[in-house]
This record gives structure tokens, sequence and C-alpha cells, in this order.
């Protein structure tokens, strides 16, 4: 297969900001067929992108044999569905986080992307920041010596403002947990691999925005211990005012080891924050140029904002799988990890208890 052609289904903000020019910026990749059910969306990105292939029924795209490979970039309840009948079509999906609404189908959909033997992608887009890449070498490489903890904070400011499909369980499955603490459950499972138990809290402050209900929980906690023994404390709320409502708001992380301390802020794309014992605090560390984009990218890290840019590297890896025909990082299985963490989260809040995984 020398060309790959790409479908898009949903057509919305992630597709726009990530998706397309991550596709443009791989030179064997085409985007051949867009979807979304809003015609008017579905419009207008056929006018931007020059693609004349279009559908808002996703059954007409995801079949298509001039599409090699389906993006899905729908709300979250139409995940499962749109992968399931790509999958059946013998593409290869790359699907946006959180893949599924539960476990239980997160994992069917990995396990039929692996009896089909195609490609399968989570959009775990802040894997591709490149000091995250670096942190993930060093932890690997024993750097941190004996994990102790895991800590991390994502605090924005979204106000009371209308979050459309976000804010309802229907469509969304879970609010902030989902939308922003799922990525770095990824960070946890990428860095200290599996926990052995947790215990959450989930708390909705806003049941009404801007005249749209939301059932929905703006701040969630977890509270873990990692099978490598190490301890884990995760934040995110969309309720810290005043903090701003992009990615430069805060978007912390620290391990502490017995050799050592890191520190990663997503906002500082090359630079980490080290420790040593007995050394005078943190001290910044500008990451080794060659972790500046992912392996083989043809992406100039020094063109446009690379804290924007960073994300394109996600259809980079999609594209160099399929062409190696070799699992995608991360893939479905990792996307299936983070659910099983959400769904004992949500447990765990409801039943007020610790959970074993
Ligand atoms: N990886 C990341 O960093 C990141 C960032 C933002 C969003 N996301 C994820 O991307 C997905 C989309 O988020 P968004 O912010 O782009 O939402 P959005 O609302 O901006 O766009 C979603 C689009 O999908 C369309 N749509 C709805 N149902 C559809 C269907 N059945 N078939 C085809 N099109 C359909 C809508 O009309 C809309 O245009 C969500 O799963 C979200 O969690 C991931």
């Amino acid at each position: 297969m020398s060309e790959i052609r790409i479908a898009i289904i949903g057509c919305g903000g992630i597709a726009l900001q990530n998706h397309l020019p991550g596709i443009s910026m791989c030179k064997d990749a085409r985007l051949n067929a867009l979807c979304d059910t809003q015609p008017n969306t579905l419009e207008q990105a056929m006018s931007q992108t020059g693609v004349s292939v279009g559908s808002t029924r996703f059954e007409e795209i995801v079949t298509r044999d001039d599409v090699d490979a389906v993006i899905v970039a729908t709300p979250n309840l139409f995940h499962a569905p749109i992968v399931h009948a790509a999958i059946r079509a013998g593409k290869h999906v790359l699907c946006e986080k959180p893949v599924a609404m539960n476990y239980p189908e997160a994992r069917d959909m990995a396990e039929a992307a692996r009896a089909a033997n195609v490609r399968h992608m989570t959009a775990f887009t802040y894997r591709f920041v490149p000091a995250m890449r670096y942190l993930s070498h060093l932890v690997a490489n024993g750097f941190l010596g004996q994990p102790y903890h895991f800590r991390c904070c994502r605090l924005q400011d979204w106000g009371n403002r209308d979050l459309g499909w976000r804010q309802e369980s229907k469509l969304a499955g879970t609010g902030e947990l989902g939308d922003m603490l799922s990525h770095r459950i990824d960070f946890s499972y990428l860095l200290y691999g599996k926990m052995k138990r947790l215990c959450a809290n989930l708390k909705q402050f806003i049941s009404d925005r801007q005249g749209h209900a939301s059932d929905l929980d703006d701040w969630t906690t977890i509270l873990a211990d990692f099978e490598n023994g190490a301890t884990g404390v995760m934040e995110s709320t969309k309720l810290a005012t005043g903090r701003n409502e992009s990615w430069k708001s805060q978007d912390y992380l620290e391990l502490n080891g017995s050799e050592a301390s890191v520190v990663f802020y997503t906002g500082k794309w090359n630079e980490l924050q080290i420790g040593k014992p007995g050394g005078e605090g943190l001290e910044p560390y500008t990451i080794p140029r060659d972790f500046w984009t992912w392996p083989n990218s043809p992406r100039d890290p020094e063109a446009g904002d690379p804290l924007v840019t960073f994300r394109y590297d996600q259809a980079y890896e999609l594209i160099e799988a399929i062409h190696q025909q070799r699992d995608c990082t991360p893939s479905f299985l990792e996307g299936a990890e983070a659910l099983k963490i959400m769904d004992a989260a949500l447990l765990s809040s409801r039943e007020r208890r610790w959970v074993y995984l």
C-alpha cells in the first residue's frame, strides 16, 4: 500500500485542529472522505479541505473502497458503532479518547481490531509532547530509582459556559474524568504501569450551563496504589476560576523516586524540571534534540507553535504503523486500560469505597 487514504468521521473542533494538519504533514497519506451528521459542518469541512467525497452517514464512508483508514472524532457515544463498522469493512482506525463509553465496550473494540488484523490507535495526544516521551524514556531506564509517587493536577477555568455534548452523560459518558483526566490516567499507565486499587471522588457543581442541563462531573480526583508500589494522586477540574481555559492553564505532573524527582508541564514542550538527592531544588533540563519529534517524523520542531504542532506527530505514528504493519502507540489496548480505571473511579465515587482492579 503506497498512499494511505483517510476518512474523518466527525468534522468538529479536534478534526480541524489536530487531524487535518497531521494528515497534511504525512507525505504518503491523503484525506479522501469526510462525514458529519450536520450538513453545514460537513459542507464547510469539504470546502475548507477540497475533499469531494462526503456524507452525513458514516456507513457510506467507512465502507468505501477508496478509504484505507478511518479517524473517529465524534462525541464519545458514537465511537464504538463507528469503529466496529470501520473494522468490519477492514479499515485501520484511529479513535479519539475516551475510545468508548465504558471498559467492556473498549475491550470489545480492541478485540475486534485484533481479530480483523487492522491497526488501531487511541488519540492520547499528550503522549506526543516531546518532554513526555523523554520522561517515559527516563523512567523506563530506571532514572527515578524506586518510584514513590505519581502526582498530577489539571486546572482549567471553563466557568459555567455551555459545553454541548460534553455535559450530557448519554453522549459523553463522564465529564472531567473522561475529558481531561483520561489523558493523565494514560500518563500514569505509561510511566508506572497498572494500578492495584483506587479511591475516587467526582463532583458536579454546575447543573445548568447557560440554559442547557448538565449531569456530569466538573471535578474529579483519584487516590491510587500502583502495582509497582508507588502512590498516585490525581486531580482535574473545569472550575479553577481565573486559570484560563486553554492548554496555557495548569497541567502539571510530578514523579518522585528514591534517586530523583521529575516535573513535567505540558506547556513546556521540551523541558523537564529535575531534582536529585541532597540538591538545592528542582532545576530546568532541556531534553535532547533527538526527542523533539516522534521518531522519524518529518515535522520541523521549530516551525509554528511547538505547543500546537507536536499533536501532528499522532497522525504520523498512525501512518507509519500502517506501512510497517506493526501496533500503533498508543493502541486501543491503552484506550481500554484507561477506561478500566475510569469505570473503577465511577464505582468508587458512587459507593464511597476503595476499588481493587
Ligand atoms: N485528543 C485530544 O486531545 C482531544 C481534544 C479534544 C477532543 N477530543 C475528543 O474528540 C472527540 C470530538 O470532540 P470535539 O471537541 O471535536 O467535538 P465537536 O463537538 O467539536 O465535534 C464533533 C463533531 O462530530 C459530529 N457528529 C456527531 N455525531 C456524529 C455521528 N454519529 N457521525 C458523524 N459525525 C457526528 C458533530 O456534528 C460535530 O461536528 C471527542 O471524543 C473528544 O473527547 C480529544
